[in-house]
């Protein structure tokens, strides 16, 4: 693996996400992968999980971590190419990119969408100048259309789900995989949406639903292969894993048309599932997207979900390293 931006940068999905595994239960097996090299976590937007997760990763892999909030600490930057630059823009990104890949052996960046220009957006065009430039590994921390650490996660967090109640004696099956649209206050991006269906789909695993108001369609390119239900009750039945994440319109770009609160996550709504397990890739509006009782309750995955991402980063972070010896 050379760069981290979609499901199609890796090879074989259940080799990464046994080795995210692996880590999980001996964090300290590599630590000598990774002496003496240095890691840029570049942040145009805010994180958590993801700038706190990736971090750890590399210090358990022995890189040294340097974190840059580029958004709200460096120079505007400019992605254009031959852009005039006489406007709010101060450093182009082919000349920064290249110096960061002179400090850096992995560069990591997250750059969300302007949700304005799907066009401009699903070009992708901030994290490909980045690879074009950088002449080092690039690793998407999420991009304007996909958040593959992200999912790698959520991937290894349902295996491990299925590998944990196989132990306790339930036949091992298919499982059934839906991801819910929920209400939100503000239009957020389909980056998590599209990813989390681009990885369900690659993986191959599960039966696999999408269910979301009219109007809320998601890429075809991601979702291809999932059924698609507009009644979220009938397409909840015998779920075993019900993820839930709001995303704003595609077709008419980046837009909230119905934002029904009825489409928020419920006990009750949850009582047609075979007492599926809820995952959210967090932060969650509460009592918005998904209800106290079901954030609090035994069937929520999502903290240990967002523990995961320690292991999916590092799994990643390794696979590239080796690459580079
Ligand atoms: N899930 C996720 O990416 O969280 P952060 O935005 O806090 O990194």
């Amino acid at each position: 693996m050379n760069n981290f931006i979609s499901v199609k940068d890796v090879t074989d999905i259940h080799a990464l996400v046994q080795s995210a595994l692996a880590y999980k239960a001996d964090p300290y097996k590599d630590l000598a992968l990774g002496a003496r090299k240095r890691i840029g976590l570049l942040f145009l937007n805010p994180s958590m999980r993801t700038r706190l997760s990736t971090q750890i990763a590399a210090q358990q892999l022995g890189m040294e971590a340097v974190v840059f909030n580029v958004g709200s600490e460096g120079w505007a930057l400019e992605f254009e190419e031959e852009a005039i630059m006489s406007g709010n823009t101060v450093e182009h990104v082919k000349d920064a990119a290249p110096v960061m890949g002179r400090y850096f052996d992995i560069l990591c960046l997250r750059t969300f969408p302007s949700l304005k220009n799907r066009e401009d957006d699903y070009s992708e065009l901030y994290i490909n100048q980045f690879i074009k430039y950088a002449g080092i590994p690039v690793v998407s921390l999420e991009s304007a259309t996909l958040h593959p650490l992200q999912s790698l996660t959520d991937i290894v967090t349902i295996t491990e789900e299925l590998a944990r109640t196989t132990a306790a004696g339930q036949p091992k099956r298919r499982p059934k995989v839906v991801l819910t649209w929920a209400p939100h206050v503000k239009p957020l991006p389909q980056c998590v949406a599209n990813s989390f269906a681009q990885w369900v789909n690659a993986w191959g695993q599960s039966d696999f639903t999408i269910t979301h108001p009219e109007d809320y369609e998601l890429d075809e390119s991601f979702t291809k292969g999932a059924a698609i239900m507009h009644d979220q009750q009938a397409a909840l039945k015998d779920a075993d894993f019900v993820y839930v994440k709001n995303w704003s319109t595609f077709a008419d770009y980046g837009k909230i048309y119905n934002n029904d609160p009825s489409w928020m996550l419920t006990n009750e709504k949850m009582l047609v599932t075979n007492s599926a397990k809820v995952m959210h890739c967090l932060p969650v509006r509460r009592n918005v997207e998904l209800s106290d009782e079901i954030l609090d309750g035994a069937n929520s995955l999502v903290t240990t979900q967002a523990g995961n991402r320690v292991w999916a980063a590092q799994a990643v972070l390794a696979e590239i390293l080796r690459g580079k010896r």
